[in-house]
């Protein structure tokens, strides 16, 4: 009888201490699931609404789009021309090229007959994409490129990494490594002798290194409104640009609320550059860290046009009369891009009495399609759009010339 009743309450323990393990257990699980796993992380948040809004817009084109979105991103290394250090023979012994000089030669040859290109017109299907309903004064002029500015690529299909950049014996880094498409921006900006520019939201910096490659600014004002990366920007300057270029007759550097530039500084820049914040698609497709589509955001995101609108107005009010503005963003979304342009047209002529032209950048387009991937047909401004071939972008570009 003792043997029967020491073998059962064994056994009744064991049953107890199965049972605790297993409670502990699953609320270790529950715990964990609670504490690390998000059910809708930003990234798929953005995936959908990305499949609802540019599925619709973008049509066919929409699933190589998105593949090439969530593929790796290609870089483009742009030339340092500060830096002591001869990086270019090594470039090209990568079978790199420089896309600029590559693409300036090409148009300078004889027009050859052209068949379209895979992937261009047929495809899109969006109406406001295709039709001829563009603002009426868009003006063609010629381009002309500033030779200073180089930017290597590996060809289409190859998708080889830069190596880091290397500092020459002053310290200072050969080559910035940056999506390719954000010198479009840049180039088309057109930058001559002795212009004074504004750069609205300058942060990181990437763009204005580009520009100051021309070497022809007589005066350079940066600014954006995050300390933190107006601090990152600085840091990009004093790595790439000798110091005797960033004194204080040629250089500003200010933490501005740019919406609020026109109230500080009117009719003044001969060149703007307004490369507003977005709701950056790729980095919302791969990044959950710091995304605007993070349920937090939502009501930032959703304010985006009337910032990107606001900062587009203060940037046109800040160019002096014939100075040229130039608007871009890396999303594809039709909402940041044609309708804050248009929008911008509109309330310049009506509230601040500016008259405006919008600039045709077909030219731009021709001279590097072979490099690029670009939305036919945009009825305001041009958009490169990411292709598994060429993946750059997206980045979308738009100028416009004051004219009063
Ligand atoms: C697309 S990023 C600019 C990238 C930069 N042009 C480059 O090429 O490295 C947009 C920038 O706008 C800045 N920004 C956001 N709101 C702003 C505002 N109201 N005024 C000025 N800058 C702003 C952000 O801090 C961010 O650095």
């Amino acid at each position: 009888m003792a043997l029967i009743l020491e073998k059962s309450s064994r056994f009744l323990l064991k049953k107890i201490k199965d049972l605790r393990f297993l409670t502990q257990k699953r609320n270790r699980v529950k715990e964990k699931w609670a504490v690390t796993r998000v059910k809708y992380p930003p990234s798929k948040l953005a995936l959908q609404h990305f499949d609802a809004t540019y599925g619709a817009q973008l049509g066919q084109l929409w699933p190589s789009v998105r593949v090439a979105l969530l593929s790796e991103r290609k870089y483009g290394a742009l030339l340092n021309n500060f830096c002591h250090d001869a990086a270019v023979a090594e470039y090209q012994t990568q079978g790199c090229k420089d896309f600029i000089s590559d693409g300036a030669q090409e148009a300078a040859q004889p027009p050859a007959e052209q068949k379209p290109e895979v992937g261009t017109t047929e495809e899109f299907s969006d109406d406001s994409l295709q039709e001829g309903a563009c603002l009426d004064n868009q003006q063609q002029v010629p381009l002309k490129l500033s030779p200073n500015i180089k930017c290597f690529v590996f060809p289409r299909g190859d998708v080889t990494r830069f190596k880091p950049a290397r500092p020459d014996r002053f310290g200072l880094l050969g080559y910035y490594l940056m999506d390719a498409a954000s010198v479009l921006p840049c180039l088309a900006l057109d930058v001559q002798e002795g212009h004074t520019l504004l750069d609205l939201c300058a942060a990181p910096g990437g763009k204005t290194l580009a520009l100051l490659q021309t070497q022809m600014i007589r005066f350079l004002c940066l600014n954006d409104d995050s300390v933190s990366r107006t601090l990152r920007l600085k840091k990009v300057l004093g790595s790439y640009v000798p110091r005797e270029f960033l004194t204080d007759d040629r250089l500003r550097i200010t933490s501005f609320d740019g919406t609020k530039w026109g109230e500080i500084e009117r009719n003044t820049f001969d060149r703007v550059l307004v490369d507003v914040p977005c709701t950056t698609d790729r980095h919302s497709l791969m990044e959950d860290d710091n995304n605007i589509f993070s349920k937090s955001r939502t009501g930032e995101r959703r304010m985006l046009p009337q910032l990107q609108l606001e900062l587009l107005l203060a940037g046109i009010e800040a160019a002096c009369p014939g100075g040229e503005i130039l608007y871009s963003t890396c999303t594809l979304s039709l909402h940041q891009n044609l309708s804050v342009v248009e929008q911008a047209v509109h309330v310049a002529q009506e509230k601040l009495g500016i008259q405006l032209q919008v600039v045709n950048l077909r030219p731009l387009t021709q001279m590097f399609r072979n490099t690029f991937h670009f939305a036919p047909n945009l009825r305001l401004g041009e958009m490169v759009i990411p292709h598994l071939a060429a993946n750059f972008g997206p980045i979308y570009l738009c100028k416009l010339r004051r004219l009063t």
